[in-house]
C-alpha cells in the first residue's frame, strides 16, 4: 500500500479518513504530472476530500494525462473504459480527466466521450474544488485556462512517493522552445519560474520529513529564470541549484531536464564545486543529423551538442550522460540515422530513453508529411535501441570493481533479502540488506552486472 506523506501533521488524519468523500487518482506522463498530482492531492484534501488507493472505494476518479505520443494517449482511452464501466456499477461516481490530454483535446473530450464529467487543464487545478461541485450537481465542468503566472509556489504537496527518501520539486512550468513535434508547449503553456525562496522552503521541509534526495524538475531546468520585481534582481538556473546544495550537505540534488542549446559552463562548475550535486545529466540529443535538428527547431546543431559533451567531460570527468532519441522523423533520411547512431557511439551514452517519432496534432511538424514508413521507423529505432543496449553494457562494465556511494531507496523487486539505491551517476545498484536502512548511505563495491543493475556489497556505511 502506498504511504502519503504529508507537509503538515494537520492534514495527516485527513488523508484516509473514510467518512469523506474518496479520490482516487492515477498518473500517466513525466515528473511534471507526477509533481502535479502531488498538489492536486493536497487541494482536495484541503478541501474535504480523502484519498484512496482502491477504485472500488472511489467517488471521484482523475487521471493525470500525457499528450506527448499518441500511444500515451491510447493508453488513458483504455483506462476511462474500464473506470466507465465502475461508473456503470456507482452512477455517481464522477470522472474527471487533468492533465496534457484534457489541456490537448479540451470540451471535446465530453463529447467523445458522455462519462466524462469534469476537464481540467495543467493551469486549473486550484478550482478543482469548485468544479468538482459543479460536477456533483449534474454540470458538465470545463477549465483549460492557461496561465502566464501560475506555479502553486504556495501549495505544499502530499508526497506520494513509495520510500519517504526521494522528492520531486517543480522549479518552473510551461515550455517556450516550441520544437516542431512536441505537443508540450500546447499543452502546458509559456514556461515560467517558481520564485527561489519557495522552492528553497520546500526543500527544507523536505529535510525536515526525513527527505534524502530531491530532483528540481522543469521541461528546461537551464531557462530557469527568476526577477525579483523589488530590486531586479535575477536568480538564473546555476544559481538556485547553488542555493538549493547550500541547504544541507546531507541532501542529494539531481534536476532534469537539461536542454543541449541552455546548458551553461556556470551550471557544470557548480556541479563541481558541490559534492551533493549527482553527477548526472539528462541531455536530449533527439537526433545526430544537424539538418534534422534544424527541422525539429531545437535550436543547436551537432556540433554544438558535441560541444557541450565536451565541456561536460572536461569540467566533471566522473558525470554520466543520458539522453532521448526521436527515430523516423519527417524527412529522416538514412544517412541522418547514421549520424545519429554515430553521435550516440561517440557520446556512449550511459542510458536512453528511445522513442518513434509520433505525429501530433497541431504542432508545426505535423504540417509536414510524416513520410519515414513505419517499418523504416521501427527498423531505425530497432538500431537506435541495440547500440544502446551496447553502450549501457560498456558503462556497466566500467563500474565493475569500483566502490559508488549509493543512497538506499528501497527493497529489492527481484529479492526481499535485498535492497536497491542510486549511484550519483543515476546507476541502479542492488546489494544485499545487511543490517542498513532505507535512506541510508552506504559505499557499495560493485561485483558484477545485469543489462540493467550493478550487483555488490556494502564496504562501508557513510552515515
Ligand atoms: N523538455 C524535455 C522533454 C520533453 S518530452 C526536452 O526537451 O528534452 C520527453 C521526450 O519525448 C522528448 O525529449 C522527445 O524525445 C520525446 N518526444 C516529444 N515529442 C515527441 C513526438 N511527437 N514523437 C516522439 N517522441 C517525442
Ligand atoms: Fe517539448 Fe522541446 Fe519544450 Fe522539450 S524543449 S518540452 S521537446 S518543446
Ligand atoms: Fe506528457 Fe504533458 Fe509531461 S504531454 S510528457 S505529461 S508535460
Amino acid at each position: 500500500m502506498k504511504k502519503y506523506r504529508l507537509p503538515n501533521e494537520q492534514i495527516r488524519i485527513l488523508v484516509y479518513d473514510k467518512t469523506r468523500p474518496q479520490l482516487y487518482i492515477e498518473t500517466y506522463g513525466c515528473q511534471m504530472n507526477v509533481a502535479d498530482s502531488e498538489l492536486i492531492v493536497s487541494i482536495m484534501i484541503q478541501n474535504g476530500f480523502s484519498i484512496t488507493e482502491d477504485i472500488n472505494e472511489a467517488d471521484l476518479i482523475l487521471v493525470n494525462t500525457c499528450s506527448v505520443r499518441e500511444n500515451a494517449e491510447q493508453r488513458v482511452w483504455g483506462r476511462l473504459d474500464v473506470f466507465k464501466n465502475y461508473k456503470r456499477q456507482k452512477p455517481g461516481l464522477l470522472i474527471g480527466v487533468i492533465g496534457c490530454m484534457a489541456e490537448r483535446l479540451k470540451e471535446k473530450l465530453l463529447e467523445d466521450e458522455k462519462m466524462i464529467d469534469l476537464v481540467v487543464g495543467p493551469d486549473a487545478y486550484r478550482n478543482l474544488p469548485k468544479l468538482v461541485q459543479s460536477a456533483e450537481m449534474g454540470q458538465k465542468a470545463v477549465n483549460v485556462l492557461l496561465s502566464r503566472e501560475e506555479t502553486y509556489a504556495d501549495i505544499s504537496p502530499v508526497r506520494m512517493d513509495k520510500n519517504g527518501v526521494s522528492a520531486f520539486v517543480s522549479i518552473m512550468r510551461g515550455c517556450n522552445n516550441m520544437c516542431s513535434y512536441c505537443v508540450v508547449p500546447y499543452t502546458r503553456g509559456r514556461e515560467r519560474s517558481r520564485n527561489p525562496d519557495s522552492v528553497i522552503h520546500e526543500v527544507e521541509d523536505l529535510i525536515k520529513m526525513g527527505y534524502k534526495e530531491v530532483t528540481l524538475i522543469g521541461q528546461n531546468v537551464d531557462s530557469y529564470n527568476w526577477i525579483n520585481k523589488k530590486n531586479n534582481l535575477k536568480t538564473g538556473f546555476a544559481n538556485l541549484l547553488e542555493h538549493v546544495a547550500r541547504i544541507s550537505a546531507d541532501i542529494r540534488i539531481r534536476f532534469s531536464t537539461s536542454h543541449p542549446k541552455d546548458m551553461s559552463d556556470e551550471v557544470l562548475h557548480v556541479m563541481n564545486e558541490h559534492s551533493n550535486i549527482c553527477k548526472h545529466i539528462h541531455l536530449p540529443l533527439q537526433s545526430g543529423s544537424s539538418r534534422i535538428l534544424d527541422l525539429m527547431k531545437r535550436g543547436y546543431t551537432a556540433e554544438w551538442y558535441i560541444n557541450r559533451i565536451e565541456s561536460v567531460r572536461k569540467i566533471l570527468p566522473d558525470c554520466s550522460l543520458s539522453t532521448d532519441i526521436i527515430a523516423g522523423f519527417c524527412a529522416e533520411t538514412e544517412e541522418d540515422h547514421m549520424k545519429t547512431l554515430k553521435l550516440m557511439e561517440w557520446a556512449g551514452f550511459d542510458f536512453a530513453y528511445m522513442f518513434k517519432y509520433s505525429e501530433r496534432p497541431g504542432t508545426p511538424a505535423a504540417r509536414k508529411p510524416d513520410d519515414v514508413p513505419e517499418n523504416v521507423k521501427a527498423k531505425r529505432l530497432t538500431e537506435i535501441i541495440e547500440l544502446q543496449n551496447s553502450l549501457s553494457a560498456k558503462s556497466k562494465e566500467k563500474d565493475l570493481n569500483k566502490s559508488f556511494e549509493v543512497l538506499v531507496e528501497g527493497v529489492s523487486k527481484k529479492s526481499d533479502q535485498h535492497y536497491f539505491g542510486r549511484t550519483s551517476q543515476n546507476k541502479v545498484v542492488v546489494f544485499p540488506k545487511e543490517e542498513f536502512r532505507i535512506g541510508d548511505s552506504v559505499l557499495v563495491k560493485i561485483k558484477t552486472c545485469t543489462s540493467a543493475t550493478l550487483i555488490g556489497n556494502v564496504v562501508n556505511k557513510r552515515r
